[in-house]
């Protein structure tokens, strides 16, 4: 009968959209958890910086400094070659204005990682760096994260593809220096983590 069959495949559809959006929705929370816990990493890694003297805690600065360039590489390249892309059709004027704000960054990032802790204005560029990175981190927070929180995307995939691109730019922990300070690597030669 039409109308049975009709009212089954509407059931199973239903269904089927159910357990896609339930597993769509732990996805997408996997993707922007797993940002978050980076922009929360590098908040954290500054503020220790801002209470350490770099002239005294030579040491513990520039490894500070190495992990935060080394994460924000991988961070930035996650989000510039999965996410930004995946929200652009819907989101076009914050993605833009996102990826102008990290352009700043990466030269910011690109002049650190020629320069030693003690060289003239390493603390200042790191600084403004760091203050830069957390108004973004505001803004894709407050602004940009909740209205991709609403849009269909394909949540499994883009976290798969992160998920596996990130494997490839974190150098495993045994490539990691000895003696890196509190599990944080001292990443030197960061610059080879940056995509082609
Ligand atoms: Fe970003
Ligand atoms: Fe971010």
């Amino acid at each position: 009968m039409p109308t049975s069959r009709s009212s089954e495949s509407t059931s199973s559809a239903s269904h089927r959209s159910t357990t896609h959006s339930t597993s769509s929705s732990a996805s997408r929370d996997e993707v922007l958890d797993m940002l978050k816990k980076d922009h929360r990493n590098v908040k954290k890694a500054y503020k220790e910086f801002t209470k350490l003297d770099p002239l005294e805690d030579t040491e513990r600065c520039d490894a500070i400094v190495r992990q935060v360039l080394a994460d924000l590489q991988v961070h930035t390249t996650l989000e510039e070659e999965f996410l930004y892309p995946a929200a652009r059709e819907a989101e076009p004027k914050l993605i833009d204005e996102a990826e102008v704000e990290h352009e700043s960054a990466k030269a910011l990032i690109e002049q650190l990682d020629q320069m030693e802790v003690g060289d003239e204005k390493f603390s200042a560029r790191f600084t403004v760096l760091c203050e830069y990175v957390e108004h973004h981190i505001k803004e894709e927070e407050k602004e940009l994260f909740p209205k991709l929180e609403k849009l269909r995307l394909d949540w499994a995939t883009l976290s798969e593809q992160m998920l596996a691109r990130r494997e490839q730019l974190e150098p495993p922990p045994d490539a990691m220096e000895d003696g890196a300070p509190d599990g944080g690597g001292t990443r030197k030669g960061s610059s080879s983590q940056r995509p082609a």
